[in-house]
C-alpha cells in the first residue's frame, strides 16, 4: 500500500504502536521540504522538541543551526527526521522494540521523499540506516552507496553541545555533504 505526506503525518499523530506514545506529549513529525534532495536522520525528540512537535528546537537545534547556516544550507531546503517520533523519557537511547515500531515510518519518508543524499546524526542513526558496527569517532564523513542515494553520518549536535570541539569536525562533514550533493544531482 503507498501512503501521501498526509495519510504518514495522520498515522504518526494517532500512533500507539509502542509503550512511547503513553509518555510523548506530541509526536514530532519529520520536517522541511518534500522535493529536497539531502535528508538528516537524528535519534528521537528531545523534551523540548517533545512539547512543540517540531524537531531540533532545543539547544541542539541551535547548533544544528549552525552547522547548516556554515554551509549555507537551509532548513528550508533539506528534510529533517529522527528515528524515533516520540521523545524517550529522560532522553534515554531508543530500545530495540522502539525502533523497530516506528521503522515503517522512517521507510515511508524515504520513499516519498527520495532523497540523493542521507546523513545520519549521530551513533544510533547511523548504526540504525548504515551498519550496526559504524563507529561515529572513527567512520564519521565516510561514504556508503545505495541506488541512487550516497549516505554519511556525523557527529550529532547534542554531541557537539558536549564537547565543542567536534564543531569544526562536523562541519568539514558537512561541507562535504554540500558537495556530494552536487555531484549526486
Ligand atoms: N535530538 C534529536 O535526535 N532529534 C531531535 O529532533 C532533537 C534533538
Amino acid at each position: 500500500m503507498q501512503h501521501t505526506w498526509e495519510e504518514i503525518k495522520r498515522h504518526i499523530m494517532t500512533c500507539t504502536g509502542c509503550p512511547l506514545s503513553r509518555t510523548r506529549h506530541r509526536p514530532v513529525i519529520g520536517r522541511g521540504d518534500y522535493q529536497a534532495d539531502i535528508m538528516l536522520i537524528a535519534e528521537a525528540p528531545g523534551a523540548q522538541e517533545d512539547q512543540q512537535g517540531i524537531p531540533f528546537v532545543g539547544r541542539s537545534g541551535e547548533i544544528l543551526d549552525n552547522l547548516l547556516r556554515d554551509c549555507a544550507l537551509r532548513r528550508e531546503e533539506i528534510y529533517i527526521t529522527n528515528i524515533l517520533k516520540c521523545h524517550p523519557p529522560g532522553n534515554r537511547d531508543p530500545k530495540e522494540e522502539e525502533k523497530e515500531a516506528c521503522f515503517p515510518y522512517l521507510k515511508y519518508e524515504t520513499f516519498l521523499l527520495k532523497p540523493h543524499v542521507i546523513v545520519c546524526l549521530g551513533r544510533v542513526a547511523a548504526q540504525r540506516i548504515i551498519s550496526p558496527d559504524f563507529k561515529i569517532t572513527g567512520q564519521h564523513g565516510t561514504w556508503t552507496y545505495r541506488k541512487n542515494c550516497a549516505l554519511t553520518a556525523t557527529y550529532h549536535p547534542s554531541a557537539i553541545l558536549r564537547d565543542p570541539s567536534k564543531y569544526e569536525i562536523a562541519r568539514a562533514d558537512f561541507e562535504e555533504i554540500v558537495k556530494k550533493r552536487t555531484a549526486q544531482n
